[in-house]
C-alpha cells in the first residue's frame, strides 16, 4: 500500500461505530476517513463535528475519496449507494445482507460493467470469515453441502428455552435487553435473517443466484414445548439451520429448526455465537465458528474488507458461470418431523413416504420425507410446528406419479 487511501464512510451506528474506532486504534498509516455520511445531523457523536454530512454527493463526488465504506441499516438506500459508487469506479464495502441478498446477481454484474470491487464478508455471520473462505479456501473444491446457524438471537433463544427451560417469550425478552435481539424481532424468529445470509452463501459456495424470498424459511416462533422435550428424548437438540445442498447441477435450500443430535458439533454452539460445517469432495466435513454479529467483531471484518480491497483483492467468483449451469432448485424432498396440538391437521397422504407417528404427550406426531412445496402450504398456520431432522439432507422431488397400468 503506497499511497494514503481516503475512506466516505456511510453510517455511524452499531457497526460504523465499530468501525470507525477500530481503525483509529490501529493508527493506520495508510487508512483515513475523510468524511461520515449519517441520517440523523442532531444525534450526540462522540467525534468531531466536521466530519459529518448528510449528503451522500459529499462522499459520492469527492475525487479524493478511494473507497466507500456503506453501513447503514437501510437496504434500498444502501442499493442505491453501491451503484453511484461502482458508477464512479469507487469500490465499496458494505455488510448489508438484506441488500445484497436481494440483489446479488445484479451487483455480480455491475461490478464487472464497472471493474470495480464490491467486499461483505460482514454480511454472513460477522466476525467468521465464510465467504473469503468459500472464494478461496473451497474454491477448486467440489463442494457437496453446508449447513449452520447464521443468527445469533434465535441460537441464543433456543439455547435459554432448551438448556434453561426458559419459556420463549422470558428468552426473547432476555435476547432483547441484551441487545441479541431488536425490538422487532420478526426478521431473526422468522428465519428471514438467516435467509438473507444463506443466499449469499450459495452464491460463493455453488456458483448460483437465488432471491431469499425462493429459499423456505420456517422460523421458531412456533415451537412447543412438545418439540423441546421430543428433541431430548432422541439425544438431540434444536438449533434455527440454514442449510445447503448441490445434487448435479441443482442447488437446495432451506432455513427451518432442525434436530441436531447432540455429538454434532454445532450442538455446541451456544447463546449468540454461530457456527457452520462445511462437507467437501476434498476436505470432508470442516468447521467454522464465531461471533456472528456485534459492533467490534462485525466492524473488523468490514476492516479486514478495506485493507483486502487496499492490497487489489476482489472476489474471483470461481464457481459462477455465465451460463447459470447450476441452478437454485425451489422444491425437493426433506425429512421432518411435525406436531401438531389439533389431530386430523397432518395426514399420511401429506408424506411422500411416512415413516411413523403418534400420539402422546397432549400431541400428534409424523415423520417421514415431504415436499418444500406442501411445507409452504402450512407456513402460516400457528398449530403445527415442523422440525427437520438433522441426519439427512436434501433429495430431489419427483411427484408420487399415478398408478401406472397396461390394458394390453
Ligand atoms: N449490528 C450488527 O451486529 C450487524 C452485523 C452484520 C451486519 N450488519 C449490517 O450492517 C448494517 C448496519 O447495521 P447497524 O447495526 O450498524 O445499524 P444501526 O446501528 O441501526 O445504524 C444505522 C446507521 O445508518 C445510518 N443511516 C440510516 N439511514 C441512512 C441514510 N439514508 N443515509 C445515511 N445514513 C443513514 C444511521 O444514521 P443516524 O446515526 O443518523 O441515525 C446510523 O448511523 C446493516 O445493513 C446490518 O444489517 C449489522
Amino acid at each position: 500500500m503506497s499511497k494514503k487511501l481516503k475512506l466516505g464512510l456511510f453510517g455511524l451506528g452499531s457497526v460504523g461505530q465499530g468501525f470507525y474506532e477500530l481503525l483509529d486504534q490501529s493508527k493506520s498509516p495508510n487508512l483515513e476517513i475523510k468524511k461520515i455520511v449519517i441520517k440523523n445531523p442532531t444525534k450526540t457523536r462522540t467525534i468531531e463535528s466536521s466530519i459529518f454530512s448528510t449528503t451522500p454527493t459529499d462522499i459520492l463526488d469527492d475525487l479524493e475519496i478511494d473507497i466507500v465504506v456503506e453501513l447503514i441499516d437501510d437496504a434500498a438506500v444502501a442499493l442505491e449507494i453501491l451503484k453511484q459508487s461502482l458508477q464512479r469506479r469507487k469500490p465499496v464495502v458494505t455488510a448489508n445482507k438484506k441488500m445484497l441478498a436481494e440483489n446479488l446477481e445484479e451487483i455480480f454484474w455491475l461490478q464487472k460493467k464497472y471493474n470495480t470491487p464490491v467486499l461483505y464478508e460482514g454480511a454472513v455471520c460477522g466476525s467468521i470469515p465464510i465467504i473469503r473462505n468459500l472464494e478461496m479456501h473451497y474454491a477448486y473444491d467440489a463442494l457437496e453441502s453446508f449447513e449452520g446457524i447464521f443468527n445469533g438471537s434465535t441460537n441464543y433463544i433456543l439455547t435459554k428455552m432448551i438448556d434453561e427451560k426458559m419459556s420463549y417469550e422470558g428468552a426473547l425478552g432476555q435476547a432483547q435487553k441484551l441487545g441479541f435481539a431488536e425490538s422487532d424481532p420478526t426478521l431473526d424468529v422468522k428465519g428471514y435473517d438467516a435467509r438473507y445470509k444463506l443466499a449469499i452463501s450459495i452464491a460463493h459456495a455453488f456458483g448460483c443466484f437465488v432471491k431469499p424470498s425462493n429459499i423456505l424459511g420456517i422460523g421458531i416462533d412456533k415451537l412447543s414445548a412438545y418439540d423441546i422435550r421430543f428433541a431430548k428424548q432422541q439425544g438431540c437438540t434444536i438449533k434455527l439451520i440454514a442449510k445447503a445442498q448441490k445434487i448435479g447441477n441443482k442447488v437446495f435450500g432451506i432455513v427451518a429448526p432442525t434436530l441436531i443430535p447432540l455429538e454434532n458439533p454445532l450442538a455446541n454452539i451456544k447463546n449468540e455465537f454461530n457456527g457452520l460445517t462445511l462437507i467437501g469432495a476434498s476436505t470432508g466435513l470442516q468447521m467454522l465458528t464465531g461471533k456472528g454479529a456485534g459492533s467490534l467483531p462485525t466492524g473488523l471484518v468490514v476492516l479486514s474488507d478495506v485493507a483486502s480491497l487496499a492490497s487489489g483483492f476482489k472476489y474471483p467468483y470461481p464457481k459462477t458461470t455465465d451460463d447459470n449451469s447450476v441452478a437454485f432448485e425451489k422444491d425437493a424432498l426433506i425429512n421432518v418431523y411435525i406436531s401438531s396440538i389439533t389431530s386430523g391437521v397432518i395426514r399420511i397422504t401429506d408424506f411422500e413416504e411416512f415413516t411413523g407417528g403418534y400420539q402422546g404427550q397432549g400431541a400428534h406426531f409424523m415423520k417421514g420425507w415431504i415436499s418444500i412445496k406442501k411445507l409452504l402450504e402450512w407456513i402460516d398456520r400457528k398449530d403445527l410446528s415442523v422440525l427437520l431432522t438433522g441426519d439427512s439432507y436434501f433429495r430431489v422431488y419427483e411427484p408420487k406419479k399415478a398408478h401406472e397400468f397396461s390394458l394390453a
